[in-house]
């Protein structure tokens, strides 16, 4: 049973596979956390609601430890919701009132303001088979003057007291997304946080708290994410008195929400999990979680794919494009995406965004024909756009420059010269729905790379009163969340990749709106090592787009060979980014030929489990295996950073495999028992710099 009631002492445990997370009503009637970790044998076996750890010169009250956290009396810790009253009364004390268990998985705790008709819905949702709890909160109304709103958190965290945590994150810039980093938690507090409109390259909504010893597969690891694609926050805090504690949802900087009489306000989702079998075992979770909860069509297979941004830029047209999808169709892509340039007066950045009609000069009969010539070709056809933003140099902009977020009179910051539409208006909504919804429907589409290109600044609503103007940011994202409901509603076989130059806008809450994410604008197959591996902490292999582009590459100069592109890029959902045109007989039929193989094992790289064997963090290589459910197929990549004083590749330790079984390799001519390869491992041939090997192990039958 995922959740258990205990009625005499009035709390409640929720069960997963290997977690029990429990908490109870203390004699303030206040919800108190009593245990997040390994599972236990009896209910006398967890502490009582009102046993607090007792610490010098704090009143009792202080030393809660609450479900919420609530601002008010004495606690001092970040609140999980904090707000004022319309008589200007800024305490809050939340109650227990009642519960109830909706279906098997679902428990509904209600709480109430001590004074006022405040009430607070703490929602947890039990994912026993992936270890994880889904937390969110719903805040209602039933007074009869508004409220506000200043800071709400989905989930409050809190942690087994240890002495030695410590925080894994994933944070970057621009090209640079996702990469791992690590840290003690000493006392005082960490934010992880976006206050950028979008997700963010900076940081993304996802941590991991172990107790300073946990490896790829053993150890106790606590991680979590917030499933919001815009002003989320994670504040990590480690108090004087050694407790820990995570606030996770939406950024309080900058923010009010007028709750009026009778409304209900509705925190992001928060996934809190945990796992006593180390890193590995705590991304796998999430990968499933994601695979069967939140990611569309999960359960197909991602094409491999052409796009030619990298290739031909906004220089698009009709007769290069058709030239590019005749290679690609003859190197085996099943799906031609025309990225920027396609539409309006669009022959560079600064111009024509919001415009979104076909450009007659590039494409003289609309995109009929290249469509066609596409689908005749055996691919299916997909296309770019940047709905939520416009160039002042644009149709749009001249019909309505109100519709941009801006402080009257004030300078406007730009950046890649484009305004950002304010989406939380209700006509911009429908604007941006009736043009995709028309692009869509004139056209056979199958894929949308949903783009977006800049932050917020100067986040002003003129038409809205003052107060209510913070509420851009939460709004900003239900608009996009809602648009794109309605259209996957409309066009159900429509694929969509969620995209914001680059991995701005990876996160879980658009997870359920769209199949995959473009990683980063960062295609060098080097650097993409170090940002897969952070990636792959949080998100799930199927969702990771990866292209191979030309060399040197334009962000770093580097010169790799076809061959190392196309691993680095294997070990997600493959992409073709390369000039096709000037590709020569050869290079083509090397691509093929990867493009073949690749084929041979996507559904072990984008359905299997991923065990990162050797980081790109160390001075060594890399190392990354899949291997499918059926444990009948493996797929080990390994590179080379650098040859160093002649020295020999590392043996790699298999993992996953079928001991008793036999595997035979095709690359090596070798067969191998699952055990050896576990045990005694493969010696991949690697020399000299940026090399690379894929090794594939099938189960002899
Ligand atoms: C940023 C994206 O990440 C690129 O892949 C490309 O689509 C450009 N925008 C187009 O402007």
């Amino acid at each position: 049973m995922a959740i258990l009631y205990v009625e005499e002492n009035q709390m409640w445990v929720l069960r997963t596979r290997r977690s029990d997370y429990a908490f109870g009503v203390d004699s303030f009637g206040r919800l108190q956390h009593l245990h997040w970790g390994g599972k236990q044998g009896n209910i006398s076996d967890f502490p009582h609601p009102d046993d607090l750890q007792k610490w010098v010169w704090e009143a009792q009250e202080g030393n809660s430890r609450e479900e919420i956290m609530p601002w008010g009396g004495y606690a001092f810790t970040e609140p999980g919701l904090k707000m004022t009253f319309a008589d200007g009364v800024r305490d809050l004390k939340l109650q227990y009132i009642q519960y109830e268990v909706e279906g098997d998985d679902k428990l509904i705790l209600t709480l109430k303001d001590a004074r006022e008709p405040l009430i607070v819905k703490l929602v947890y949702r039990v994912l026993e088979e992936y270890d994880l709890i889904e937390r969110h909160v719903d805040i209602y109304n039933d007074g009869d003057k508004p409220v506000s709103l200043e800071s709400v958190m989905g989930a409050v965290w809190h942690f087994p007291i240890h002495p030695d945590y410590r925080l894994s994150y994933l944070a970057g810039h621009w090209g640079a997304e996702t990469q791992l980093l690590r840290e003690p938690v000493l006392q005082g507090k960490k934010v992880l946080e976006s206050r950028r409109g979008q997700t963010s390259h900076q940081c993304n909504p996802w941590f991991a708290i172990d107790f300073g010893e946990a490896v790829e597969e053993s150890g106790e690891v606590y991680y979590g994410g917030v499933s919001f694609s815009g002003h989320w926050k994670i504040t990590v805090e480690r108090t004087p008195y050694q407790t820990l504690q995570i606030n996770a949802g939406l950024n309080d900087f900058d923010f009010t929400w007028q709750l009026d009489p009778g409304e209900v306000f509705t925190s992001p989702i928060c996934v809190g999990g945990y796992s006593n079998a180390g890193f590995g075992d705590a991304s796998w979770n999430l990968h499933a979680y994601q695979k069967s909860e939140l990611l569309q069509k999960s359960n197909e297979l991602r094409p491999v794919l052409y796009n030619s941004w990298e290739a031909t830029m906004f220089d698009v047209n009709e007769k290069s494009q058709m030239q590019l999808a005749e290679k690609a169709a003859a190197i085996g892509v099943e799906l031609f995406v025309i990225d920027d340039g396609w539409f309006g007066q669009r022959n560079d950045d600064k111009v024509g965004l919001g415009d979104w009609y076909v450009n007659p000069v590039k494409f003289p009969d609309g995109l009929r024909p290249l469509i066609d010539r596409v689908q005749s070709l055996g691919m299916k056809f997909g296309i770019w756009v940047e709905p939520e933003m416009v160039n002042a140099d644009s149709d749009l902009y001249r019909r309505h420059p109100e519709w941009i977020y801006h402080f009257p009179g004030r300078p406007f910051t730009e950046m890649r010269n484009q305004r950002v539409l304010n989406v939380a208006r209700e006509d911009v909504q429908n604007y941006i729905f009736t043009f995709m919804d028309r692009l869509l429907t004139e056209n056979d589409i199958s894929f949308v790379k949903w783009d977006m290109n800049r932050n917020f600044t100067e986040p002003g609503w003129p038409e809205r009163p003052h107060d209510k103007q913070k509420e851009i940011w939460v709004r900003h994202v239900q608009g996009l969340y809602s648009i794109l409901r309605r259209l996957r509603e409309k066009h159900p076989g429509v694929s969509f990749e969620s995209c914001s130059g680059g991995g701005g806008r990876i996160d879980m809450g658009i997870m359920p709106y769209v199949e995959q994410f473009w990683t980063s604008d960062n295609t060098d197959p080097f650097d993409r090592l170090a940002i897969q591996e952070g990636y792959s902490y949080a998100y799930n292999t199927k969702a990771m787009m990866a292209w191979v582009t030309d060399v040197p590459n334009y962000v770093n100069g580097r010169t790799t060979t076809l061959r190392y592109r196309f691993h680095s890029a294997m070990m997600g959902s493959l992409g073709i980014g390369v000039d096709l045109n000037a590709f020569s007989t050869t290079e083509l039929e090397e691509a093929s030929a990867y493009i073949k193989q690749y084929k041979t094992i996507r559904e072990t790289i984008q359905d299997g489990r991923l065990f990162r064997l050797m980081s790109p963090r160390s001075k060594l290589g890399t190392a990354v295996q899949y291997v499918n459910e059926s444990r009948s197929q493996s797929a080990l990549f390994v590179f080379l950073h650098a040859q160093r004083f002649r020295h020999p590749f590392m043996p790699v330790r298999l993992r996953g495999l079928d001991p008793e079984a036999l595997y035979y390799s095709a690359e090596l001519n070798e067969e191998r028992s699952g055990r050896s390869l576990m045990t005694i491992g493969v010696r991949p041939d690697l020399k000299a710099d940026y090399d690379s090997q894929l090794i594939v192990w099938n189960k002899k039958e």
